[in-house]
């Protein structure tokens, strides 16, 4: 094979040739026109799995599924629906803190390795909202179903009613009602929004995100978490990004399809995170020190990155066999 060919061949196929963290699994000899060289040939890293936050469990279900031949899509839907469920967790599904009115509304999405997608945004009474986005992108000629539309369409998918809002999500509420003081409030220490990726063993990328958004937000009000290019994106060719954090921030940078986009001129998915923070951060008098953003990448290669304006954002990584709580580098170093 000509070397240009063998190029061209291993680019195509995302067998990058100069991936740092891929596996080195084979030399080939290659011939050129003038001599003989001797080329590595990288393996992708599969199957792989990377969550944003402290999600054990979440990316151990996601893995398991993978380890027994599942699809990128099947895993990163369990594995969110493991943090929906999680009723202390009060920032996703169950238990999620609600808006000023008390009212718990649900946002996901989800993104298949063909490039479709699925949303359903503002939804009360229903947990599983990423089976519901994922109901959306398969069962319907459409990407996002809002609200009541969204409510009635899971009820119609079989997705029973039940009351979200939980007694400990409920006197934090009637705390914060006393002041009422309206502010976005962005934890910036712990879980949020979970956004995960997925690369199943076919090398296929899927990525999910679920949350109850902003505590105690204006009724109506949407983050980035259940929007196309801003809380999630995924190109089977290139990668995959999500985010967390406050959300405004997230869609005024389109983050994750920035990430994605940058990953594809040449950017590391490390790189491409730090870049996307640098978007929001460096933009002239913006004051980011009471708000968090955090991003998490994967390329086709299996290579990831994770970055965030301030510390305490980790994420979850299950790779070579094992699943890994690791702290995130930041910006705000002081
Ligand atoms: N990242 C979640 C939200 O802002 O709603």
């Amino acid at each position: 094979m000509k070397r240009r060919n063998f190029l061209k061949k291993a680019s195509a196929t995302g067998f990058g040739l100069v991936a740092v963290s891929s596996t080195l699994i084979s030399c080939d000899e290659v011939i050129s026109s003038e001599k003989k060289i001797v080329t590595p040939i990288l393996q992708p890293v599969r199957p792989l799995v990377i969550a944003t936050w402290n999600t054990p469990l979440a990316v151990e279900t996601a893995a398991k599924i993978l380890q027994n031949g599942g699809s990128a899509l099947d895993a990163v839907e369990q594995g969110c629906r493991v943090e929906e469920a999680n009723e202390k967790g009060q920032s996703v599904g169950k238990g999620g803190l609600p808006d000023r009115d008390g009212n718990v509304t649900l946002d996901a999405c989800i993104m298949d390795d063909k490039g479709n997608y699925g949303a359903v945004l503002g939804v009360k009474n229903i947990m599983h909202v990423i089976s519901v986005a994922r109901k959306v992108m398969e069962d319907t000629p459409h990407v996002m179903l809002v609200a009541e539309g969204a409510e009635q369409f899971a009820v119609s998918k079989g997705f029973k009613r039940e009351n979200l809002l939980t007694a400990a999500s409920k006197k934090k509420w009637e705390k914060w009602k006393v002041k009422a003081a309206y502010k976005p409030i962005i934890n910036i220490e712990n879980h949020d929004t979970i956004g995960m990726l997925a690369i199943d063993a076919k090398g296929n990328i899927s990525g999910a995100c679920t949350t109850s958004g902003l505590a105690y937000k204006l009724a109506g009000r949407v983050g980035d978490s259940p929007i196309i290019g801003g809380g999630l994106f995924v190109d089977n060719e290139i990668g995959g990004a999500s985010a967390t954090g406050l959300g405004e921030e997230v869609l005024k940078t389109v983050g994750s399809f920035l990430i994605v986009e940058l990953m594809r001129q040449g950017k590391s998915p490390q790189e491409a995170c730090e870049e996307a923070i640098g978007r929001i951060v460096n933009k002239p008098g913006k004051d980011f020190k009471n708000f968090q953003v955090g991003y998490i990448a994967v390329n086709k290669q299996g290579e990831t990155g994770a970055y965030s304006i301030h510390e305490w954002f980790s994420y979850n990584l299950f790779k070579e066999g094992e699943n890994k709580n690791i702290k995130s580098d930041y910006f705000n170093k002081k």
